[in-house]
């Protein structure tokens, strides 16, 4: 697959699109309580999105179809609980005490995406779900911190792994990060374990997600009847954090910032 390279101008589009996907996750924070059902926060998110933004938010109806969802994901945000790895759909599941819950927004503006995620705790949790969740955090910090022109993607995933495996966790296979634009998911895949000096070579104006999903057992998926749902097959606990970047002349710029989440490179 071509991996396309953005002109100036289309990163001046991903640079808003990435803004703003940043915007509704600080918008929800508040919103993340004990007691608050997925649903809730879907309403909200999508709300805020349509309404305040005028933006569309690129979930809803995304994808293959399935028995159960003919029209493809059936909501405008994933909520992942716990044990959910990712592309949770929000229900009337209330959050409770001790849950770590990832939020994952993807809007479209003017044409462009910006895909990211982040956890949000719930109440007071266990330590070692905030050591998961601080971790997985990092993997994805490492990762940017290491984008620049001429590094291979193997480079990347194999320093993320490396990160997740000293901590003795595990990192999740069947699910990456992507190229984004004009497109939601398009070429390359960018794997959070690899081989150094193998994979795509980095060149300036490629635009890319990293989205590591860390979990604290076993790596294994199983994927729920819902054909979205994707949770860990031992049910131990996962956490996930995302960006969105574009390769610049001498290294990354983030694209899915704000004023209240600056990425510190
Ligand atoms: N935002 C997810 C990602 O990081 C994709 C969600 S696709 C959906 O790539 F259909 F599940 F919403
Ligand atoms: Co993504
Ligand atoms: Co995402």
């Amino acid at each position: 697959m071509q991996i396309s390279i953005k002109s100036e101008a289309d990163i001046k589009k991903m640079r808003v699109a990435g803004r703003l996907a940043a915007e509704v996750l600080d918008m929800i924070e508040e919103h993340v309580v004990v007691g608050v059902s997925t649903n809730e926060l879907n309403r909200i998110c999508h709300d805020y999105i349509v309404n305040v933004q005028k933006t569309i938010p690129a979930p809803l109806n995304y994808g293959s179809a399935t028995e159960m969802y003919p029209n493809g994901f059936p909501k405008s945000i994933c909520t992942s609980i716990n044990n959910v790895i990712c592309h949770g759909i929000p229900s009337d599941k209330k959050l409770k005490n001790g849950d770590a819950i990832n939020i994952d927004i993807t809007v479209i503006k003017d044409g462009w995406h910006g895909d990211t995620s982040r956890m949000f705790t719930v109440g007071k949790i266990p330590g070692r779900t905030q050591k998961l969740i601080d971790v997985t955090k990092e993997c994805m910090e490492i990762g940017i911190r290491m984008v620049a022109p001429g590094v291979y993607l193997g480079d990347i995933g194999f320093a993320i792994a490396k990160h997740a495996n000293s901590h003795n966790f595990s990192v999740v296979r069947e699910f990456c990060g992507h190229g984004i634009g004009q497109v939601f998911h398009e070429a390359p895949q960018v794997l959070h374990y690899g081989r150094k000096g193998t994979g795509v070579k980095l060149k300036e104006g490629m635009t890319f997600t990293i989205e590591p999903m860390i979990n604290i057992g076993k790596p294994g998926v199983k994927i729920l009847k819902d054909g979205w749902t994707a949770v860990t097959k031992d049910k131990s606990l996962s956490a996930q954090w995302e960006h969105t970047m574009v390769v610049t002349k001498t290294g990354v710029e983030v694209f899915t910032v704000s004023d209240k989440y600056k990425f510190d490179y």
